[in-house]
C-alpha cells in the first residue's frame, strides 16, 4: 500500500486526476471504476479541465460506478446515476453506451447484480478503481458486518451512513435505506485501486485501514492484502498515521 499525504484537498484531487489521465493515456480504451460523493468531485473537476485542454481523451473507456441507491430511478437528482452525469459525463467524451452504473430500480435485482458483475467480466475485469472512505470505513456501500458480500449485490445501508448520507436529502425520511454495490471480491479484483480521503472526519478510518489487520468491521481494511493501492490523503485525513 503507498500512500501519498497532500497538503489540501486540491492537491489529493490534482494527484488522483493525473493517475486517472496517464492511465487512459497508457490505455485508452482502459475501463475505469469510478465512485461518487463529495471526495471524487475535486478530481473530476480536474479531468474535465485536462480534457478541455485536450491532454486526455476518453472516446474508447469503459466506465463501471461502485454504487446506486435502491430503490431510486435514475432521474432522481440524489442518484448516483444524476451525480455521474452533472459531475463528470456530461462534460467529457466517453460515450453513453460505455457507461455502467447499477441500476437503481429493476424488475429483478438480483439478476441485474449478476449482469453488472458478468459485464465487467466481459470486458477484462477494471483497470483502475477509484474509491471514497465511509466514516465508518466502509467502501462503496460495503458496510461494517459480520461477513462482506464478495460480488454486486443489494445491500442495507446502516443507521450511521444513512445519516451521514442524509445532507444531501431534504429530510432524514428521504434517504434511501438500500443500495446496490460492487462487493468486496469486485474491489479487490480491480488491478490497481486508488482511494481518496480528505478532512479530519475520515482520519480514524484510514487508521483502521493500514492498521496492519484485516477487519470486517473496517471493510477499507481489506485493501491491505491488494498488491496495488494508493491511498491519496490530506493532512488531516492523513492525521492518526
Ligand atoms: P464522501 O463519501 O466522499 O461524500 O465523504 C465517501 C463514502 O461514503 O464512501
Amino acid at each position: 500500500m503507498r500512500i501519498i499525504v497532500e497538503s489540501n484537498y486540491d492537491e489529493m484531487s490534482k494527484t488522483a486526476a493525473r493517475i486517472v489521465a496517464d492511465q487512459v493515456k497508457r490505455k485508452p480504451d482502459c475501463v475505469l471504476g469510478l465512485a461518487t460523493g463529495s471526495t471524487p468531485l475535486g478530481m473530476y473537476r480536474e479531468l474535465i479541465a485536462m480534457y478541455q485542454r485536450n491532454e486526455v481523451d476518453f472516446s474508447r473507456v469503459k466506465t463501471f460506478n461502485l454504487d446506486e441507491y435502491y430503490p431510486l430511478p435514475a432521474d432522481h437528482p440524489q442518484s448516483y446515476h444524476y451525480f455521474m452525469y452533472q459531475n463528470l459525463f456530461k462534460h467529457i467524451n466517453v460515450p453513453r453506451e460505455q457507461i455502467h452504473i447499477p441500476q437503481g430500480i429493476a424488475a429483478d435485482v438480483e439478476k441485474a447484480c449478476q449482469e453488472y458483475e458478468k459485464a465487467i467480466n466481459a470486458v477484462g475485469g477494471i483497470d483502475l478503481q477509484v474509491l471514497g472512505i465511509g466514516e465508518n470505513g466502509h467502501i462503496g456501500f460495503n458496510e461494517p458486518a459480520e461477513r462482506m458480500h464478495v460480488a454486486t449485490h443489494l445491500t442495507d445501508l446502516t443507521e450511521e451512513t444513512v445519516r451521514v448520507n442524509s445532507r444531501f436529502f431534504s429530510s432524514l425520511s428521504e434517504v434511501p435505506r438500500q443500495a446496490v454495490t460492487m462487493g468486496m471480491g469486485t474491489i479487490l479484483k480491480a488491478r490497481r485501486i486508488i482511494l481518496l480521503a480528505n478532512g479530519p472526519r475520515k482520519a480514524q478510518a484510514i487508521k483502521e485501514a493500514v492498521s496492519g489487520y484485516i477487519t470486517s468491521k473496517c471493510p477499507a481494511s481489506f485493501l491491505q492484502v491488494h498488491p496495488d493501492v494508493i491511498l491519496i490523503l490530506d493532512r488531516e485525513a492523513a492525521s492518526l498515521l
